[in-house]
């Protein structure tokens, strides 16, 4: 028999309480070592009991689930939090996830759901403590990266594209792209993918969420890279919650070691999700004007998002566009410089896209390729391979079978 779970149960309704454990009480590897009616005794009874997990309410008079998880996460940080719901709080969901919850269950859930959440976060939790992922490599979780815009038709897909296929191609590590545009994702279309599944058949699955169900909906690109496809049809959009993604993101980087994540031109509630999951957004500027005023209304809004400069980077794409405005220009309406300029090259990008094979493959040594390499490097760091990889003969067979 393995090592038994410990947990500890929070709701302020007795009943509930009594409820749960009752769902649990044959599993012969959870055990419930204690329970608390409120918030405040929560954090005490983790902190002198030191559960496994703590399975709580989100919505409790006095503190709340989220104020508890977050103090938890400093004062008790050995515990991993399942916190539980009830369908209409999505949005407390989503800030609950930010604050530290490993999981949330929406109520009513069966025993069967609730001992399967309990073992996973389990599971997940000690793989992380010991520092180690599912191969036994020592890792830490991966990097989201989002490439995002106030505008639409700026080359937010075909940056997010080859970016992915260029960590993937360049590095030894596991890459996953996501099309977060899930009314009008394009991505499998820009990598020539048909795939079989998307985002909307996996949040059907979400409750059981781990590597092994996140595998299942993924498309194989090449070797190292996956991607998680837009839904089909526009109108399964809305089946994909911002806890939904919170969570899709979360087991993603348990798994792979960069998430590119390209999105839609908006501030939804699903693009908020995304935007606060990222250690990384880069902010895709053009050289018209409106585009201009739009990314600069986007770095305010970020601001007031209080997110750290460090996370932000602007990338200006097609930066040579005849116009009469100068990237300097530019960069002093914003206030910021570009990390990266993309060059306008219609021939090769169209060509690439037209072909389905991203240009950092097709034409690796235009300057537009060239670009973006450098800034997947300056993303991989001491992961990144440069050349080396790509002159030996394994290279070049991965890059003519891809
Ligand atoms: N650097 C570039 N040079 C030339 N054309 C580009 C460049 N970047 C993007 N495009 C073209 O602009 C169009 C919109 O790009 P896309 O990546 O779909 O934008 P978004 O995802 O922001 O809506 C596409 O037809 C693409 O081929
Ligand atoms: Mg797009």
């Amino acid at each position: 028999m393995s090592e038994q779970i410990k947990i500890v149960v929070v709701d302020d309704v007795e009943a509930t309480r009594e409820n749960i454990k009752k769902l649990i009480e044959f599993e012969p590897d959870i055990e419930v070592i204690g329970e608390a009616p409120s918030a405040s005794e929560a954090i005490r009874v983790a902190k002198t009991l030191k559960p496994d997990i703590v399975v709580m309410d989100i919505n409790m008079p006095g503190m709340d689930g989220i104020s508890a998880t977050e103090i938890m996460a400093t004062e008790a940080p050995g515990c991993a939090i399942i916190i539980m719901s009830v369908q209409a709080e999505q949005e407390y969901l989503r800030r609950a996830m930010i604050a530290g919850a490993k999981d949330y269950l929406n109520k009513p859930f069966s025993g069967a759901e609730l001992s399967q959440a309990v073992r996973q976060v389990y599971t997940n939790e000690r793989k992380r403590k010991r520092g180690l992922t599912v191969e036994g490599k020592t890792e830490e979780p991966g990097k989201i990266i989002t490439v995002f815009s106030t505008k639409g038709g700026v080359g937010k897909t075909t940056l997010a594209t080859n970016l992915a296929v260029a960590l993937a191609s360049r590095t030894e590590a596991k890459v996953g792209l996501v099309d977060a545009d899930l009314q009008f994702g394009d991505v499998a279309l820009f990598l020539n993918l048909l795939p079989r599944t998307t985002i909307a058949d996996l949040v059907r699955d979400i409750d059981s969420l781990d590597d092994k169900i996140l595998e299942r909906y993924v498309t194989e690109y090449n070797e190292h890279l996956r991607v998680l496809a837009a839904p089909v049809r526009p109108e399964q959009a809305d089946t994909v919650t911002p806890a939904h993604i919170e969570k899709v993101l979360r087991s993603m980087r348990d798994v792979y070691k960069y998430i590119i994540v390209d999105t839609t031109p908006s501030f939804s509630e699903v693009m908020l999700s995304v935007l606060d999951a990222s250690d990384l957004i880069l902010i895709v500027s053009a050289m018209d004007l409106p585009t201009i005023k739009n990314v600069k209304l986007c770095l305010e809004i970020m601001e007031s998002l209080n997110y750290p400069p460090e996370k932000l980077q602007l990338v200006l794409n097609r930066a040579n566009t005849e116009g009469g405005i100068d990237v300097a220009e530019v960069e002093e309406s914003l206030r910021q410089r570009f990390s990266v300029t993309l060059p306008n090259d219609g021939k090769v990008v169209m060509t690439s896209v037209n072909r389905g094979i991203p240009f950092v493959s097709g034409y690796p040594e235009a300057p537009v390729s060239q670009r973006v390499l450098h800034l997947a490097k300056s993303i991989a760091t001491s992961d990144w391979q440069g050349e080396k990889e790509r002159q030996g003969v394994v290279g070049k067979l991965r890059r003519l079978i891809g």
